[in-house]
């Protein structure tokens, strides 16, 4: 084991930790940070997906060894204030079905937004492509989308 500072939603936070063990698990089982998903664990599905740096990143792909002072953003650092124009749409439109997926979801759509505030239908397809949802309520994520880029 190994202590580590992580930076994750705008706070330094102590780890002790395998240098090699995920960032996910770190942030789930340590941390208490439960809102990050593991879906297939192998980088496909996108459920894990929070912000380094601001740009999107799959958390089971990251040993905590590798994140330095990079800064973390997860589903519940995603507005400290209140619920991001993201989350206020996910809710008004009914998006998710089970919602497991949707924390992954709603990362990778929000890295989306800082770079396309107003997404075209195409630039949403490719942007969300890599996140999987066994429901395949792809048509209300990408309503919900367009709903927050409002
Ligand atoms: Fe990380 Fe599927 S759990 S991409």
């Amino acid at each position: 084991m190994s202590k580590y500072t992580l930076h994750v939603n705008g706070k330094a936070r102590a780890v002790d930790v395998e240098a090699d063990t995920p960032l996910l698990w770190a942030l789930r089982d340590t941390l208490g940070l439960p809102g990050t998903k593991y879906g297939c664990g192998v980088g496909a599905c996108g459920a894990c997906t929070v912000h380094v740096d601001g740009q999107p990143a799959r958390a089971c792909q990251l040993p905590v060894s590798s994140v330095g002072k990079r800064r973390i953003t997860t589903i519940e650092g995603l507005d400290a204030r209140a619920m991001h124009p993201l989350q206020q749409a996910w809710v008004e439109l009914d998006v998710p079905q089970c919602g497991y997926c949707q924390a992954g979801q709603i990362m990778t759509a929000c890295a989306l937004l800082k770079q396309h505030p107003r997404p075209t239908d195409a630039q949403i397809d490719e942007a969300m492509a890599g996140n999987l949802c066994r429901c395949a309520t792809y048509v209300r994520i990408r309503a919900g989308i367009h709903r927050a880029a409002d």
